[in-house]
This record gives structure tokens, C-alpha cells and sequence, in this order.
């Protein structure tokens, strides 16, 4: 009764409260309307249940944990009726070991929401979160693209924006309407095990790509009440990226130059773009844990970027500043840190500590109530933008998609335009139809590794949860070639041999040798190694079948660069795969019989030496006169590469003045030709050097790019303008400056120079 009367009273003054708005305004200012729900419910709410607003425990908390792998996932109604009722937990996420089924998600978010919604005081709908980070990967069936360094390497916003619309409409068909998604660091340190979640090296690229994810979950204007769009959530705020040791969660040491160069600018594209929340960086920054930083979380994040949604932990980071950093002497003190250094939500995740220290600190006086309330109307302002007040309940007319026809097609496409021809001897690819080939290595018949972690399960790992009806490369090769015209031979696993004779006595009997190599899934701390070198094993399969004399065409199914100096001259063809998702089995087929001409560029650099890591926009100065005259950049293949069936011939390329003054836009414009015999897609992309600069200047940067494609004998003018924003480099003060001098444009190996006056 008493929690009936309440909610009475409640729906009273939040009626009041917006029959107070003319209808014409309710319409014209939908977030006043929720701003004033906000604070009538705010004002309701005990500090017990604010800061149960701002606990985010794991499935696990309420769940049967009896569970079997792949098995129908129920909750525990008395550790649910605890987390919700007696701890007013606000947020939930994850799975329980491994996806669910459609029909289990909306079993699981039903009885959740039924509880927060019937059995509560406040009737305060759970935010579910998950990361669905290629495609909805946490339910069963879902349709799943490449990881995002493939993403990144089709250099098709449009494209990864449609990706992305898939993901959120799947994700809601399951009941879900928050993702943990995108990962904003820029992905420089080869080494780090997440490097595959990354969009690369590149600020520039990376940050188109950020902006198209986005708006793709969020929707175009932000409509994250709309029944087929979610949150998203930028993260790892900020340097998690660039550990020095290259190890998951270890230390960054930024400086702070380098972090507005090339780390800040994505995540401020992220926040322009209008991501409603943020993850922070689980590990630190010059010594600096982000967890408890004023100056990360609210100086720069909200002072400088202007970030408006709410900040969320990564995993137990919050406690981590006491056991982990001690940087807090006590597990209480780090809450404190946390709360006061701007974290809105904490993914605490197993059990209540945060709630009770939290409780405990305001009712001392420590942590001030209003900062607890900024907090909970941040994530109450979710909720209500969610539409979750309105309908918490999965929406069942959504199943009528998932998983449907077109979305796989658009995942076949991503999967296409990501795989990058990296070499291509004597134009061995695409190979004749008839050709006999052997398939061979430890990433050939396995769907786990073309997908990667976060597939799934955490690791990916688990081949045996894979669906049958997908195709391995082997099954897609075979099912182009013929099964009588394709053989098989494992040759080794990642670290074992299994039987190499047999590989080169059956690459003897082919024309050519289908070499697959790379990485078993992984991801974070677990995928963490101390050497890029591919293993020694696999080097020695490619060594053997090359022996051979017959050609051999390596595709590399990998999340990183693995070395591979030691084969690459004996290797005809190259084809560099990614995580290329459920579909790239037949992307790679389709490219490999010459029915998709290859169209991916390299989003980062592909080292060729363990100890030489540099980036393609590395200082002009690195050149080392010693070793190597020409260039300081000499890696396996360079940042931008990517091979195609046809030839795109470069001419023309102009700019509008030779001389600008500062504020001025230069337009630059270049003719593009397809000289081959058949059509492709190419992308134009244009670098800027500043040649003279009070700070050390970078050899050159991404300005601009763009995929186009060409029928043969085709040719198109592409056009560029650059703005002032361009031309700037970050000062001696640590600011934006452009300064006047000569600068060279590069597109397509031509360059022009031009005069800022
Ligand atoms: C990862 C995050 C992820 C979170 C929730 C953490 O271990 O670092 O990226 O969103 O788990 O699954």
C-alpha cells in the first residue's frame, strides 16, 4: 500500500509538472520536459536509492550460476528482489558466460524490469548494458561484423554508421538500450591486446569512424528514445590505448602534447558526435589513475570537451584505487575518489560495497549530497531520454528482423570492403576458377578466429557455441572452388605442430597454397603477450610450404600486426583479414576467387621489427642517417596501404591558391582514373605536412579521405577543402596554433605546395 501511495503521488506531480508545459513547448522542448521529471523524481528519492541508482552489479550478482555453457539463463528471485529492492541497484549488465538465446534475454529483462517497475517505491526501470562490440554478440544468432580495426579499414563511414543501426536495432530486439561501445583510444602500441577494438593509429580516421558509430547507435539526432536505437558508451577514457609495456591495464605516460595530438580529438569526436555516456581508463596516466581524477573526469571531460552524459567505471575500477593503484589507503577513501573526481556509476560488479561506503560518506559528510544528486540526474536523464519510463519491456516486434537477410548482406559488405591486399606477386589473385588449392594453418577452419573476443563469450573462444551454418575459410573456399578442387591439412595449432608432412606433401598436389595464419581469440588482460614476433610454429608451416615452389597466398585472421619479416618474401600473395566477423569466411573466398575486387587500406602500421614501432605520422627527426638514409619509416607495410584487382592512376592534383592567409579554406582537387580492366573502389586520401614549425613537425598526417568507385576507364574529380583547423598543430602552450609557412599536400604520391601567410 505505503509503495502504491507513493507512486501515486509521484505520477501526480510528474503529471503536474508537464501539464504545466503548453503543448506546443512540450513538443518544441522535450528535454525541459525531462529535465523537470528529473527533478520531481529526484526530489522523491531517499539517499539510499540515489546512490543505488548509481550501483551497476553484474548478471552474475542475480543469476542462477548453475548455468551450463549455452544454456537457458535464469535469475534468482531472491538475489534480484536483494540487488533491486533492498539496494536499489540501478544498472545491470552482462552475461552470465556466454549469449543468450532472443527469447531468453526477453525473459531475463522482463522479470528484471517487473521488479524494478512493480515492486519498488520509485518504480525506477534497470538500465542494461552490454557490449555488443560487433553486432549484438551476446545474443544468439545475432548478425556480426568485422571487429572494429577492420571496421576502420574498409574507411567506409556510411558503411560502419549502417553497422552500427544494425547493432542497435538487434540490441533492442534483445531487450538492451545501452552499449559499452565504441573504444575511442587510438590504437598506437601494436603490442596492446585491444588493439582490435581500436580504429587504428590514425586521429583523423579514427575519429570519422567514432562520429559514424555513434550517430549509427544513437541515431542521427540523438533519438535514443526511438524503439531501434541505444546509448552509446565512448570509452576507455582516456590513454588506456598506449600502455608502455604494451600489457592490458598497465601504465600510459602521455605527455601532454602528444595526448591532444593524438589521443583527445577521438573521444571529443565521440562527445560531439553526443554519446550519452562514458567508460574511464581502468589504469593511469603519467602516474595518474583516471578512476580518481578531477582533472580527466571533470576539468577536461566536461570543462574543456563538454561532455554532458554520465561517466561509468570500467569492471571493480573504482575499489582497483585502493588494491590495485593505491592511490587510496582504504576501500571507502577510494570510493570518495571515484564519486568526487566526477564517476557518475560504478561497475562494481559482484557486490555492494560501493552502495554501503557510498551511504556511509554522505551521511558523514565527506561526499556532499549534491554531487550525488548530479550524479543520479545524469543517469535519471538516460533513462527517461531511453524512453525506459515509458516502456522498460523489450520490444517484441523487432524480432521480425534480426538477423535478417539484408543485415547479413551488410555484414558480407563490411566483411568485403575490411580484407586488405597487402602483396600480390606477378597478379597471382585472384586465382582461376579451376585452380586446385590447399587449405592450410590454424586459423582455417575455425569461426572463432575470425571473430575475436566479445564473441559470444568474453574470450571468443569457444568454438563449440559458433553457429554450423556459418562457413569457416576452408567450407567458403570449398564451396567456391568445389570440394574436389580444395584439400585440407591442419600443418599446426598456434603453438604446436600437428602435421607439417602431410601439409607439404598435399601442397605438392595443388597449384597453389591457401596459407592461414594469425591469432587464436582473445581479449584483454588474457590476450596480453610479451612478443608481436607470429608464433615460431606457424613460421615454420610457411616456411615448409613455400619450400615447395608452389605459391603460397597468407591470410592473416589477426587482431594485431604478428611479425612476419621472416616469410613475407616468400609469401606471393598477402591478404590481411582482421577479425573480419561471421561473414569473412566468404568475404575472403569471394575476394580470393576474384567475385569482390579488394578495396581495404591499412588502418595502422604493420611493423616489420619488434623494436621498431613507428607510427606512420612520426617526427620528421626520427630519420636515423646510420641506418637508413631515406626514410625513418620502413615498416612490413605502411599506414593507408591496400591493393586492388584494378589500377587507379592519380593526375591533376591542384589547389585553389598557393598563398593563404590564416582563417582561409584551401580547396585541393584531384583527378582519379581506373586504368584497369575492372571496377573498384579506391580511397583518396590526402596528407598534410607543415614543413617549418616552432614545435618539431610530424613527416605528415591524414587530412582528409575519401572511398570512391570507379568502372573501368572511369575517372571522377575529387575535392578536398581544408580549414584552418588543419593547417594547426598543438603549441608550446599546450593549444591549438597555426603558424604561417610553407606546407606540401600529398594525394595519391603527387604533391603541391602552398604558402600561410
Ligand atoms: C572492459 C570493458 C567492458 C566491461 C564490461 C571490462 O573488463 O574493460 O571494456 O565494457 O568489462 O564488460
Amino acid at each position: 500500500m505505503r509503495v502504491f501511495l507513493s507512486y501515486l503521488i509521484l505520477s501526480i506531480s510528474l503529471l503536474l509538472s508537464s501539464v504545466a508545459t503548453t503543448p506546443f513547448a512540450f513538443a518544441q522542448d522535450k528535454n525541459t520536459e525531462i529535465e523537470k521529471r528529473v527533478s520531481v523524481l529526484l526530489k522523491e528519492m531517499s539517499l539510499e536509492e540515489k546512490v543505488g541508482q548509481m550501483t551497476q552489479v553484474a548478471i552474475k550478482v542475480v543469476a542462477d550460476t548453475l548455468r551450463p555453457h549455452g544454456g537457458w539463463q535464469t535469475l534468482d528471485a531472491a538475489n534480484l528482489r536483494k540487488a533491486i529492492v533492498d539496494y536499489h541497484v540501478g544498472s545491470i549488465l552482462n552475461v552470465h558466460n556466454s549469449a543468450y538465446t532472443l527469447e531468453n534475454w526477453h525473459e531475463i529483462i522482463n522479470q528484471i524490469q517487473d521488479v524494478a517497475t512493480k515492486e519498488t517505491r520509485l518504480r525506477i526501470p534497470i538500465l542494461y548494458g552490454i557490449d555488443a562490440i560487433h553486432g549484438a554478440n551476446y545474443t544468439t544468432g545475432a548478425t556480426l561484423f568485422p571487429q572494429s580495426i577492420g571496421m576502420a579499414a574498409t574507411w567506409n563511414p556510411e558503411l560502419f554508421q549502417k553497422t552500427a543501426e544494425i547493432t542497435a536495432y538487434e540490441m533492442r530486439a534483445s531487450g538492451i538500450p545501452w552499449n559499452f561501445n565504441p573504444v575511442l583510444g587510438a590504437g598506437r602500441q601494436p603490442v596492446w591486446s585491444r588493439l582490435w577494438e581500436t580504429y587504428g593509429e590514425d586521429a583523423f580516421l579514427a575519429s570519422a569512424m567514432a562520429r559514424a558509430y555513434v550517430k549509427g547507435l544513437e541515431g542521427q539526432n540523438n533519438s535514443i528514445g526511438d524503439k531501434d536505437k541505444v546509448a552509446a558508451c565512448i570509452k576507455h577514457y582516456l590513454g588506456y590505448s598506449f600502455p608502455l609495456s604494451g600489457k592490458d591495464r598497465t601504465p600510459a605516460y602521455i605527455p601532454e602534447r602528444m595526448l591532444r595530438e593524438h589521443f583527445l580529438p577521438v573521444f571529443k569526436a565521440g562527445v560531439d558526435a553526443g554519446a550519452y555516456s562514458l567508460m574511464v581508463n581502468s589504469s593511469e596516466i603519467n602516474g595518474i589513475p583516471v578512476h580518481g581524477s578531477y582533472y580527466y573526469l571533470t576539468e577536461l571531460l566536461r570543462g574543456e570537451l563538454g561532455f554532458e552524459g554520465f561517466i561509468v567505471s570500467d569492471w571493480e575500477d573504482v575499489i582497483r584505487l585502493h588494491k590495485r593503484h593505491r592511490v587510496a589507503a582504504t576501500p571507502k577513501e577510494a570510493v570518495r575518489q571515484a564519486v568526487m573526481a566526477g564517476v557518475d556509476m560504478s561497475m562494481v560488479p559482484f557486490d555492494y560495497t560501493f552502495y554501503d561506503y557510498l551511504v556511509e560518506l554522505v551521511k558523514e559528510g565527506t561526499v556532499p549530497e549534491s554531487r550525488i544528486d548530479e550524479a543520479v540526474s545524469r543517469i535519471l536523464t538516460a533513462k527517461f531520454k531511453l524512453g525506459l519510463f515509458e516502456n522498460p519491456y523489450p520490444d517484441k516486434s523487432l524480432v521480425s528482423d534480426f538477423a535478417s537477410d539484408k543485415f547479413q548482406k551488410t555484414a558480407l559488405n563490411a566483411a568485403s570492403e575490411s580484407i586488405t591486399l597487402l602483396q600480390n606477386t606477378d597478379n597471382l589473385l585472384p586465382l582461376k576458377k579451376q585452380s586446385t588449392i590447399l587449405v592450410t594453418g590454424p586459423t582455417a577452419n575455425k569461426l572463432s578466429t575470425l571473430n575475436g573476443g566479445w564473441t559470444i563469450t568474453w574470450q571468443g573462444n569457444d568454438e563449440s557455441l559458433y553457429p554450423k551454418e556459418k562457413d569457416t575459410i576452408l567450407e567458403a573456399v570449398q564451396k567456391k572452388f568445389g570440394k574436389e578442387n580444395v584439400s585440407y591439412a591442419a600443418g599446426v595449432s598456434f603453438s604446436e605442430e600437428i602435421d607439417i608432412h602431410e601439409a607439404v606433401k598435399k601442397a605438392k598436389e595443388a597449384d597453389v597454397v591457401l596459407l592461414c595464419l594469425g591469432e587464436d581469440a582473445y581479449c584483454e588482460v588474457p590476450g596480453t603477450i610479451p612478443d608481436l614476433s607470429m608464433s615460431p610454429v606457424q613460421l615454420k608451416l610457411a616456411k615448409a610450404v613455400a619450400e615447395t615452389g608452389k605459391p603460397v597466398v597468407l591470410v592473416l585472421a589477426e587482431g594485431r600486426p604478428r611479425l612476419i619479416n621472416a616469410i613475407a618474401g616468400e609469401m606471393e600473395a598477402i591478404l590481411m583479414a582482421y577479425l573480419p566477423g561471421l561473414e569473412g569466411g566468404s568475404a575472403i573466398a569471394d575476394i580470393i576467387a576474384g567475385d569482390v575486387n579488394p578495396s581495404g587500406k591499412l588502418p595502422i602500421t604493420y611493423p616489420r621489427y619488434p623494436n621498431d614501432l613507428t607510427l606512420y605520422d612520426h617526427k620528421v627527426n626520427e630519420v636515423v642517417k646510420e641506418i637508413r638514409e631515406a626514410s625513418p619509416y620502413n615498416p612490413q607495410f605502411e599506414f593507408g596501404i591496400g591493393l586492388s584487382y584494378t589500377n587507379f592512376t592519380y593526375s591533376n592534383l591542384q589547389l585553389s591558391k598557393d598563398k593563404i592567409s590564416q582563417g582561409d579554406a584551401l580547396e585541393v582537387r584531384v583527378h582519379v582514373k581506373n586504368t584497369g580492366d575492372r571496377a573498384g573502389k579506391e580511397v583518396v586520401q590526402l596528407y598534410l605536412s607543415d614543413l617549418y614549425a616552432s614545435i618539431t613537425p610530424y613527416a605528415k598526417r591524414l587530412k582528409g579521405f575519401q572511398k570512391i568507385e570507379l568502372e573501368p576507364g572511369e575517372s571522377k574529380q575529387v575535392t578536398f577543402i581544408l580549414n584552418e583547423s588543419d593547417f594547426a598543430f598543438i603549441g608550446l602552450a599546450n593549444k591549438p596554433v597555426v603558424e604561417p609557412g610553407e606546407f606540401k599536400v600529398s594525394v595519391g604520391g603527387m604533391s603541391r605546395n602552398f604558402i600561410l601567410e
